[in-house]
């Protein structure tokens, strides 16, 4: 972390804008703390990504949020070309004021030089695929960038430097960590899967009313019967009996049984966090951008 971190303190000082990937479902918690540090006074290119899975008008407010703090934002779909042609534009606005001030100096116009970066899992490789679907090609070694970063030329008028070593998102409060492991960007094997189930649960009966009813064929008056028994129940799954019915109701749905009738909760979580992380549960965020 450290080394990728003095990486990039290092290739920042050769790029004129840096594209920075989030997660368009969770775009706090996916942003490494360090890059807003390191690549300040940069033009900055923020890539929503994954917005085929995130509420569409969520992704709205991020937009303007970021667009308000001075970014080019775009959200996309890393995995299709359709907006590539958007990143490239966004991209030259803004170099733009460098390129005019260059050309008011009798500077050669050249290439405008992009830094990318972004968590694991975020979609990096993707969008370089994409983005350099037909003009693949290393650019081969300049001075000064670090042994094994990689210049990919896009186009005649732009290249991009593709940092090596990792760089983690912050795990400074627990809610991150559950973004992180409910969108698959950290592995939730860490984490209690049940108790992850709950947060998602709780953040989704009270964000997105309704939702779970209808995914999983759940009647108002069962939601209400099993409310009423987890009342007077304690469990050792905690204290969130909302949500713990739900997951029972689900999980008797979906066949999650054990021996007895019981229901399986270890399963119907992995089921109810699947669901959501795949997109099956529909178009969900898990911050919102106020
Ligand atoms: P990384 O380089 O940042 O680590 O991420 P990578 O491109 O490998 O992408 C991670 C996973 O996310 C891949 O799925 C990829 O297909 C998927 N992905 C990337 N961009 C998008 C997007 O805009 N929308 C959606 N829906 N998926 C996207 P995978 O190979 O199946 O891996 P996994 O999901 O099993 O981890």
């Amino acid at each position: 972390m450290a080394k990728a971190r003095r990486a990039m303190e290092r290739d920042v000082k050769l790029v004129d804008v840096v594209i920075e990937l989030l997660d368009a479902r969770a775009p706090l918690s996916t942003e490494n703390p360090d890059i807003r540090r390191i690549t300040k006074g940069k033009k900055r290119l923020i890539l929503l990504n994954k917005s085929d899975l995130a509420d569409k008008g969520v992704t709205s407010a991020w937009i303007k949020r970021f667009k308000a703090e001075g970014c080019e934002v775009v959200a996309l779909d890393a995995r299709s070309n359709s907006s590539m042609g958007l990143v490239k534009e966004a991209i030259g606005r803004l170099a733009e004021e460098k390129r005019a001030r260059d050309r008011e100096k009798g500077i050669k116009e050249r290439a405008v030089r992009a830094l990318i970066c972004g968590i694991p899992n975020v979609g990096k490789s993707t969008f370089i695929n994409s983005l350099c679907k037909r003009a693949s090609a290393k650019t081969g070694d300049k001075p000064g960038v670090t042994k094994g970063t990689q210049w990919l030329k896009v186009s005649a008028e732009f290249e991009l430097l593709d940092t090596p070593g990792v760089l983690w998102p912050k795990f400074d409060d627990e809610r991150t960590g559950t973004n992180l492991a409910l969108i698959g960007a950290v592995n939730e094997e860490i984490l209690n899967k049940e108790e992850l189930c709950i947060e998602l649960l709780d953040y989704l009966i009270k964000n997105y009313p309704g939702l779970l009813d209808e995914r999983y064929v759940l009647s108002e008056t069962e939601i209400h019967e099993k409310l009423a028994e987890y009342e007077t129940k304690v469990t050792a799954l905690g204290v969130n009996k909302r949500a713990l019915a739900y997951m029972e109701l689900t999980a008797k749905k979906r066949g999650c049984i054990k021996k007895g009738a019981e229901a399986d909760f270890e399963r119907a979580a992995k089921l109810i966090t699947d669901d959501f992380k795949t997109g099956r549960m529909g178009r969900i965020s898990l911050e919102k951008a106020e």
